[in-house]
């Protein structure tokens, strides 16, 4: 296969079930490197069913994930994030009993010396601080305090340090779940900014949303859910938002 027409993820006929609700129906999607695919869909769509699915918290009732053109188990979320999926997620994004550098470092623990098995290494917080002080800087992302459990932060900071996470860590795909749907103007535009650098990194960035100027503005693709099927797939513009969000709300446009 050629591997720049090859998508870095692919999902094909996902099924997923909660008792009686049929949450995906057969929903088949391709992302590839470089690029924002926007994600939308009325509440219950099943955005969020699928985000999970693929960052290994839900196991998928049928079909299947491809990573790079292989299909790939994602049995957990540690597994999702080995294998180069970053998630924000809507709901659970931050450990709140955790200080900002143990959210950051969850699962990507700095641990010395390198050449042991993992199990044995010895945990380095100071370095994890060190690393996190400087990520957060660089991203701008202000924050009274690095050493309080991040339950005590603002919706913004949380949602910040979440995305900056997963700007540091990501080198696949990046999937985020409304991730300005609590912040301000100027707190969305530093997200927007973050994406954007997302995608300019070439990484494959999910984005679920609600607000349709983000989506002209960033999204190279979206594809539309609606009741846990897929509706719609099109290129946002200006010319065509009223089509998208009719094709959202179920709507003729
Ligand atoms: N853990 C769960 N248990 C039972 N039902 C769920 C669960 N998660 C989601 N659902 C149901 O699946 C459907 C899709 O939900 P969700 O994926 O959260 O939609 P969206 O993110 O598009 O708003 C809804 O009907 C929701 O109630
Ligand atoms: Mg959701």
């Amino acid at each position: 296969m050629n591997p720049a027409s090859t998508p870095v993820l692919a999902v094909r006929h996902a099924e997923k079930r909660f008792g009686a609700v049929h949450a995906l129906k057969g929903v088949s999607l391709e992302a590839f490197r470089g690029e924002v695919l926007a994600l939308l869909g009325d509440n219950g769509a099943g955005k969020s069913t699928l985000v999970k699915c693929i960052s290994g918290v839900y196991p998928l009732d049928g079909g299947a994930i491809l990573l790079d053109g292989e299909a790939t188990a994602l049995y957990s979320p540690a597994a999702a994030r080995r294998a180069g999926i970053e998630t924000v997620y809507q709901d659970l994004a931050l450990f709140d009993n955790l200080t900002p550098a143990q959210n950051f470092y969850c699962g990507h623990e700095i641990a010395f010396p390198s050449w042991l098995p993992r199990g044995l290494r010895i945990l380095s917080s100071r370095a994890m601080d060190r690393e996190a002080a400087h990520v957060l800087e660089r991203l701008k992302v202000n924050l009274p305090k690095l050493d309080a459990p991040v339950a005590l932060m603002s919706g913004g900071q949380r949602q910040a340090i979440a995305v900056a996470r997963a700007t540091v860590f990501a080198h696949k795909v990046v999937m985020l779940d409304e991730p300005t749907a609590a912040l301000g103007v100027r707190e969305s535009r530093k997200v927007l900014a973050l994406i954007a650098q997302l995608r300019a990194e070439g990484n494959a960035v999910i984005l679920i949303t609600h607000n349709m100027e983000h989506v002209v503005e960033l999204a190279d693709r979206a594809i539309v859910l609606r009741q846990g099927r897929k509706v719609g797939e099109l290129k946002p513009d200006r010319a065509n938002q009223k089509e998208l969000v009719a094709l959202i709300v179920g709507a003729e446009a």
